[in-house]
């Protein structure tokens, strides 16, 4: 036995504090977080050389390796706690269903992956059936996170929430001085607010991408890219995929000396969560146009066969920015972030009509300020969203928020002008012109939907609302027969 094994072994408690069921890349990380913290882990894998190789790589710490579920239930100290990292989907619920006879009254059961919060609802209500208890935690962050520091978004009671704080804070992410986790909500609500974060990262990365493709098209060198990135992490748009992108731009292919971002082929993966939150927005009517445009620009690039078909046969106009490069950094910056104002605004709207639609009274400042450390949107920005929520939690819009008020009064010339230069240009920025779409359409006092009501109530008799009548009165009119 090596000395740290030894030394491990004898601070090793009877039973654990946890247990991971799940050793794939974020069960593995978590579980090594978690016992970093001064906290004892079971784990278990389906597949045992998994469990063994795991162990075998972290000689020393306080991990316990357990075979079978049965084995890894009654290595636990009551009440059981056990982190699911398992594959999201009917992996869950298979080991759900493994777990319950196993499991004692009182005991707690964490959903720690990517699961549908509708899912979560009836895992919740089926477990609480038992008398078990149910956690539906979201995670961001991806593998460096689960190792060192996640975002952590749970859902379930409180009680058990208060029961799993004291492992949660000290794993999750600090911001600031305060852990990147707090109790969300009941049931769902954890894994609905991490499919919102998810939807919100696409919009993030679509506008940073449409970004880089007007730099490219004004002729821009990656390296030029890297540095503006770079420049512009330090200041308003400092995030982690601002960061990122810099960190990408500058990277060479070893094979060809080429910039590694030109070598990769121009289409993208995705996993579903923005596509979910889609779903979610056209199920409550709320409009999320900036991450709309980013799920479909995800869709289209995949077309890569179509689209280079599609090249020889459509004409649009040649790439003619003329701008000056630093005039252009100075515009597109402003483009960007006022776009992602929106983007968060929209995220925000359709937080703030669930949290009323199922009374889970959602902190929306608070969901904010636990997105600052850990996860993939933490940015600067996001204290800001805290600030303005705490200040007014009934705040209809984000945008009305004196804050962002003023940056997106300030922005919108010169978003206009990028949205205007890349439509002449022939460049698709489907997120930008979403963007400021939704920013045109929201601060007009009159929209031609007179004349879309004018039209149902023409071939469908739907009656509509006069300007100088009461709201609520509905009146028809007997518009002219059409013939043929
Ligand atoms: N990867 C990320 O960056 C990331 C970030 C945030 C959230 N998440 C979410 O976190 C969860 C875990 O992700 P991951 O990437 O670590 O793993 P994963 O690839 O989603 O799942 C693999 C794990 O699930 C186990 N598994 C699959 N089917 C099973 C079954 N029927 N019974 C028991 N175990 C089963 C596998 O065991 P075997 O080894 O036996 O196959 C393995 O441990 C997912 O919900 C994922 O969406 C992932």
């Amino acid at each position: 036995m090596t000395p740290t094994a030894k030394q491990a072994t004898a601070t090793m408690k009877q039973q654990s504090d946890l247990g991971v069921l799940g050793l794939a890349v974020m069960g593995r990380n978590l579980a090594l977080n978690v016992e970093s913290h001064d906290f004892q882990v079971s784990v278990y894998n389906r597949t045992y050389s998994t469990t063994d190789e795991f162990i075998a790589a972290n000689d020393g710490k306080r991990l316990v390796p357990t075979r079978t579920l049965d084995e890894l239930v009654q290595s636990l100290a009551s009440p059981r706690k056990i982190l699911l990292m398992v594959k999201a989907g009917a992996a869950v619920d298979a080991v759900i269903e493994q777990l319950i006879p196993l499991l004692e009254r009182g005991d707690i059961v964490i959903d720690g992956g990517n699961s549908h919060y509708t899912d979560t609802e009836r895992r919740d209500a089926y477990l609480t059936s038992k008398g078990l208890r149910f956690i539906g935690a979201g995670i961001s962050g991806g593998e460096e996170g689960a190792r060192k520091g996640p975002s952590i978004m749970p859902g379930g009671p409180t009680s058990t929430w208060e029961v799993m704080q004291p492992i949660f804070e000290s794993i999750a992410a600090k911001a600031e001085g305060e852990p990147c986790v707090s109790h969300i909500g009941p049931g769902g609500a954890g894994h609905y607010v991490k499919m919102i974060h998810n939807g919100i990262e696409y919009g993030d990365m679509q506008l940073i991408c449409e970004a880089y493709n007007l730099f490219k098209a004004a002729g821009f060198t990656s390296d030029e890219m890297a540095a503006t990135f770079k420049r512009w992490n330090e200041g308003d748009l400092q995030s982690y995929l601002i960061q990122i992108t810099g960190i990408a731009l500058e990277q060479k292919d070893p094979q060809t000396g080429a910039p590694m971002v030109e070598i990769i082929l121009d289409k993208a993966g995705q996993k579903g969560t923005g596509r979910w939150t889609l779903i979610n927005a056209a199920e409550n009517a709320v409009v999320i146009s900036t991450i709309n445009a980013a799920v479909e620009a995800r869709v289209l690039s995949a077309l890569k066969e179509q689209r280079v078909a599609a090249s020889r046969e459509l004409q649009g106009p040649k790439a003619n920015i003329t701008v000056a490069k630093p005039e252009l950094v100075a515009k597109v910056h402003d483009a960007l972030y006022a776009s992602k104002i929106v983007s968060y605004a929209q995220g925000m709207a359709l937080l703030m009509t669930m949290s009323e639609k199922k009374d889970w009274q959602l902190d929306l400042g608070q969901i904010a300020a636990i997105w600052r450390g850990g996860c993939i949107i933490r940015a600067r920005f996001l204290n800001r969203i805290t600030d303005a929520y705490r200040s007014n939690p009934a705040l209809a819009n984000l945008m009305l928020d004196p804050f962002f008020k003023g940056v997106l009064n300030k922005a919108q010339q010169n978003w206009r002008e990028v949205v205007a230069m890349a439509v002449s240009s022939g460049i698709a920025v489907p997120a930008f012109s979403a963007s400021l779409g939704y920013y045109d359409s929201y601060r007009a006092e009159r929209l031609p939907a007179n004349l879309l009501q004018a039209q149902r109530d023409f071939f469908g008799a739907h009656t509509y609302e006069r300007v100088d009548k009461p709201p609520g009165e509905r009146f028809h009119t007997q518009w002219p027969e059409v013939i043929g």
